[in-house]
């Protein structure tokens, strides 16, 4: 039984109360990467990440007593105002797998309003947001009714547990600025169950960091996360991966603690490519990549060498390009971004944001 399965999460029969709970949490972008699980969720390595802020999801859980005979958990989840079946199957599916960690869910009807800051259309991973936000909504109704998780540090493990539960990469957006998940060496903290923060390792140099997210095709991706995971399992480059990978991770770590831009920028976009070459190393091969993102990529590397600014990019499982910078070359690079990437975006879309502070409780 997990640290976090508790059968005594139970409310008295005809005790069960009414409350609403806001949370507003953000996505977040990884450094690097995790690519490849096993068992419930686990990472088949340790990955890190920089937090977001304009990027979130808001979301808002009404609970009260359960007025049906239904077995299981009773839950209505609207998306952007809307029912949208696939996702409620999806949430349904998720509380009724919590229940050995909440028991509570099986005496409650839930109703659930998810929106996100950005158009879901957009191309942009919302699981982060939208798990980790529904995760804190869940630990914050544990702490309600019972009193439960009053010490932050064990609220904030918690939630990134059940965040983990629902999409791997949600359990990081849990802390502000950097988050670490997966077990290293580096820290007896560290753990494949949930994330840690990692803020407190960070050198000035990438406080303030920007990331501008480029959308260079806002279709649908044809190949999901979950299946890019499970055909990690075949791939007969995954051993070596795991292996390099480890390095990689301890050298990121040392960058984002000295404050060496340079070593950070070269270890992130080696991840972004790693990411990417996997996905056409696997059998059957894909590539999420778009001509666009090409060019925004030839364009990065061009723009840097000539001026020597500290511009970099990394990929999510996508073809849309994340551009991190430090805020002080915010209006150099700005200027770059308008005059000579936009033009490969869809519609000039973008998303302009920035490490952010982590959830919030609204
Ligand atoms: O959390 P998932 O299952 O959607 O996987 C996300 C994987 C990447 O975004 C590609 C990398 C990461 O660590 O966020």
């Amino acid at each position: 039984m997990s640290e976090f399965h508790n059968p005594g999460l139970v409310i008295e029969p005809g005790r069960v109360r009414s409350g609403k709970i806001i949370w507003r949490s953000p996505s977040n972008i990884a450094l690097i990467k995790y690519w490849g699980k096993y068992g419930t969720q686990m990472p088949a390595n340790p990955s890190v990440s920089f937090t977001l802020d304009a990027a979130h999801t808001e979301t808002t859980l009404e609970y009260g007593p359960k007025m049906t005979e239904k077995k299981g958990v009773s839950v209505d989840f609207l998306f952007q105002g809307l029912t949208n079946k696939v996702f409620s199957d999806r949430i349904e599916k998720f509380l009724l797998q919590l229940l050995p960690v909440f028991p509570f869910l099986s005496q409650i009807e839930l109703t659930i309003f998810s929106s996100n800051s950005f158009p879901h259309s957009a191309g942009i991973a919302s699981s982060a947001s939208a798990m980790s936000a529904l995760a804190l909504c869940l630990c914050s109704m544990e702490d309600e009714l019972f009193g439960t998780l009053q010490d932050d540090e064990a609220f904030d493990r918690k939630a990134s547990y059940v965040a983990r539960l629902g999409s791997g990469s949600a359990c990081r957006s849990i802390y502000p600025e950097v988050a670490l998940w997966g077990e290293i060496t580096e820290s007896s903290k560290s753990s494949n169950l949930y994330a840690i923060p990692w803020g407190n390792h960070l050198h000035t140099e990438f406080k303030n960091m920007h990331d501008d997210i480029l959308i260079v095709d806002k279709a649908e991706k044809s190949i999901s996360s979950s299946v890019g995971h499970q055909l990690m399992d075949s791939n007969p480059y995954s051993e070596t991966r795991y292996m390099t990978v480890q390095l990689r991770m301890k050298r990121m770590l040392m960058a984002l603690k000295t404050g060496d831009m340079e070593l950070f920028g070269e270890l992130t976009e080696q991840e972004a490519m790693t990411l990417h070459g996997l996905m056409m190393l696997s059998e059957p091969s894909y590539m999420l990549l778009r001509p666009g993102t090409l060019a925004i990529i030839e364009e990065v590397r061009r723009f840097r060498q000539e001026t020597k600014l500290p511009l970099y990019f990394t990929l999510d499982a996508g073809p849309n390009v994340h551009l991190l910078y430090p805020h002080k070359y915010n209006s150099k690079i700005g200027e770059f971004v308008r005059s000579n990437l936009l033009k490969h975006c869809y519609e000039n879309s973008f998303i302009p944001d920035q490490m952010g502070s982590g959830p919030q409780q609204l």
